[in-house]
């Protein structure tokens, strides 16, 4: 290790090496030299390895439309299939898929026979109702059995499914329905979080009122808190109904391997979320690869991935990974917090968890909760089943790393620190338990076969040790595919022109290791916020501020936060007066509110402060580094000379 990484190295033990699938540091080596040496060769094998084809590919890399990569373009596959029918024929079909811990602690156990029929019946269902291959369908469902269930049944009908996490609101909810054209949408009439009931339904219903849905054919609704739910004849069905006398099997519609198998939209430098668009065989390959060389998963494990299917991370570590690699998964319902911070330690030691996937701001939470309350402490559960730890959606800082490692690994459980991106599909720069020397904060080496660097402006590797922009340099087989109906803003966003188009730029910069080469992610260089690992684009919030009636003008930064990673501050010029004291503080709830409302309670500002303008350079611009140092508390160390009115720096200094 170089100086500027003292902290320590956490070597694998020779059991954890022996028993892995990528076994030993040399076996890392291999398959990255592997990669090197024969690119296409390498992600062929793979490909034809872990993942079973109807019609075998002959082609590997398409490069002929760059950056519109395609890969075994000429395979066809079912991604359902892959993760049913295959195991059952395997002898798996009474082994256990799911596990479902529902918010009040009740369990529900589905084998993969079980869970066949499931989708099968709900492929049919969809097909009844017109459904068709290449057709968009909208999941807005709570963490349940039955969103694992539709998400598979579209892939088995070929349809595109695009998930919109519950926590958004109708208007986030209607721009992600009118932008993929969708056909249909599943619901729920609301879902239980921490003991309470919400609303689900009625905020579907308001999205469609909204206007701009008039795609949407029908409405399916699964029961599951009894709350309000008015139907609209002909449209709303539902799902125990649509359901109730399907066949329990259905054919699979086997698509071509580049058929887009998921639209999942994300932040981006505009107000417009965009659609990222994933494929089918590429990004299923992917999935299998990283279950087995990330998680280094076995038959006996018990995987429990904590994110919620509504992100990227509940795509390929819930519905598709996993199941693909025929293991039993965890789909935990509730929050972390109920009915105490010792949840997820108890759910852990009730169902034997041997691999544990969370995410830092979890981690962060729940060891302030045990400061708080030592009955919440992990110590207080039996956590010896557990051999694999997991981290994954912002950078994890090293005093997190080190009490994860020690007090719910027992300091005998490696941590895979994964980092990869809505974009990416699965993990792309992460250690291998058996092969990776770890270094807390670090995620270490880019996984076998993805070719990352660190470059300068030009698209010029820069040497160890210097901080730069993190690009991939080759095309992989899970990547984006386009951004859905803006092929334009794919080719801009990631493959810019200021590299030629030929590095994949990820958004983040990173640092590597003078001696090791290792990897730390400095966060992000777009104006992309990470708030207890959700990601915000500041314009959206912005765009939600100004559609108040009272705003003029905002500008969204981000501030580093010791809890949430990052915390939302808005500077917000009002329509009126500049207010002060407890008008001041009315305005900030009442914004804060709004925002909750536009977008959904994950993009509400921590902080908004109030001036008369905002700083501008003369020709306009805001001054957003400046308001970055702002919002930390920071002196001003820029050259404030070209501002138009110094005095409002004042205003802007401190909350209200
Ligand atoms: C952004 C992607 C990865 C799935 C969940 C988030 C940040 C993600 C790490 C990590 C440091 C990380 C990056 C990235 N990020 N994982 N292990 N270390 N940063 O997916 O919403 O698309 O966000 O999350 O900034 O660009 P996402």
């Amino acid at each position: 290790m170089s100086n500027e990484q003292q902290t320590r190295v956490y070597h694998p033990s020779a059991e954890v090496v022996k028993n892995a699938a990528v076994s030993g540091i040399d076996a890392y080596n291999a398959l990255v030299k592997e990669a090197e040496q024969d690119y296409e060769g390498y992600w062929a094998r793979q490909a034809r390895e872990l993942v079973d084809w109807k019609v075998p590919f002959t082609q590997v890399l398409d490069e002929s439309n760059a950056p519109f990569f395609k890969w075994f373009a000429d395979g066809k596959l079912n991604v359902s299939y892959n993760c049913l029918d295959r195991n059952i024929e395997k002898g798996l079909g009474d082994k256990v898929a799911i596990i479902f811990e529902a918010d009040d602690g009740h369990i529900t156990r589905v084998t993969y026979k079980e869970l066949l029929a499931k989708v099968s019946k709900f492929a049919n269902a969809l097909r009844s109702l017109g459904v068709k291959k290449g057709d968009r369908v909208v999941i807005y469902l709570p963490m349940s059995i039955e969103g694992v269930v539709a998400m598979q049944a579209c892939a088995r009908i070929g349809a595109t499914h695009s998930v919109v996490f519950g926590g958004f609101s109708a208007h986030a909810l209607r721009d992600r329905i009118n932008d993929a054209g969708a056909v249909t949408l599943i619901t729920a009439d609301g879902q239980f979080r921490g003991g309470k009931a919400l609303p689900l339904k009625p905020i579907a219903d308001e999205a469609l009122a909204l206007g701009g849905c008039e795609t949407i054919r029908n409405v399916i609704v699964v029961k599951r808190t009894g709350g309000d739910a008015s139907f609209v004849a002909g449209r709303d069905l539902w799902y125990h109904e649509v359901v109730a006398n399907q066949p329990e099997t259905s054919e699979p519609e086997w698509v071509e391997a580049e058929h887009p198998l998921f639209l999942l939209y994300t932040s981006g430098s505009t107000g417009k979320p965009k659609g990222v668009q994933h494929s089918t065989g590429g990004y299923l390959l992917h999935a299998i690869l990283t279950m087995q060389y990330t998680f280094d998963i076995k038959p006996d494990d018990v995987f429990w991935c904590t994110a919620d299917i509504g992100w990227v991370t509940g795509h390929t570590y819930i519905t598709y990974g996993p199941l693909a690699t025929g293991s039993t998964e965890i789909v935990f319902e509730g929050v972390p917090t109920y009915p105490d911070a010792g949840r997820f330690w108890k759910m852990i030691q009730d169902h034997k968890v041997t691999v544990f996937y969370t995410a830092p701001t979890a981690i962060r939470s729940l060891i302030k909760a045990a400061d708080a309350n030592p009955a919440a402490h992990p110590k207080n559960y039996d956590l010896t089943s557990l051999r694999l730890l997991g981290s994954v959606g912002e950078p994890i800082n090293p005093a997190a790393w080190e009490w994860y490692y020690e007090n719910v690994g027992g300091s005998r459980c490696p941590i895979v620190d994964t980092f990869w991106q809505t974009e990416t599909g699965g993990h792309m720069i992460t250690p291998l338990p058996g092969a990776t020397p770890l270094v807390p904060g670090s995620c270490t080496l880019p996984f076998p076969g993805i070719q990352a660097a660190v470059v300068d402006e030009t698209g010029t590797e820069v040497p160890n040790g210097q901080g730069g922009i993190l690009v991939v340099q080759r095309p992989w087989p899970s990547m984006i595919r386009t951004i859905w109906g803006d092929p334009e803003r794919f080719r801009k966003s990631y493959y810019p022109d200021d590299f030629k188009g030929k590095l994949y730029l990820a958004g983040d910069g990173a640092i590597r290791d003078k001696d090791t080469g290792y990897f730390t992610i400095t966060g992000r260089i777009d104006d992309v916020l990470n708030v207890s690992g959700h990601r915000m684009g500041t314009m959206e919030i912005e765009s939600a501020l100004v559609a108040h009636e009272k705003v003029a003008e905002a500008a969204v930064v981000g501030r580093p936060d010791d809890l949430t990673g990052e915390a939302i501050v808005a500077f917000v010029v009002l329509k009126g007066a500049r207010p002060t004291g407890e008008a001041a503080a009315a305005v900030v709830k009442e914004l804060q509110n709004w925002v909750g409302h536009e977008i959904g309670p994950i993009a509400k500002p921590k902080d908004i402060r109030f001036g008369e303008n905002l700083p501008k350079t003369r020709s306009g611009k805001i001054m957003r580094r400046l308001l970055r140092q702002l919002a930390k508390g920071e002196e001003i160390t820029q050259d404030t000379s070209t501002l138009e009115n110094p005095a409002i720096l004042d205003q802007l200094k401190h909350s209200v």
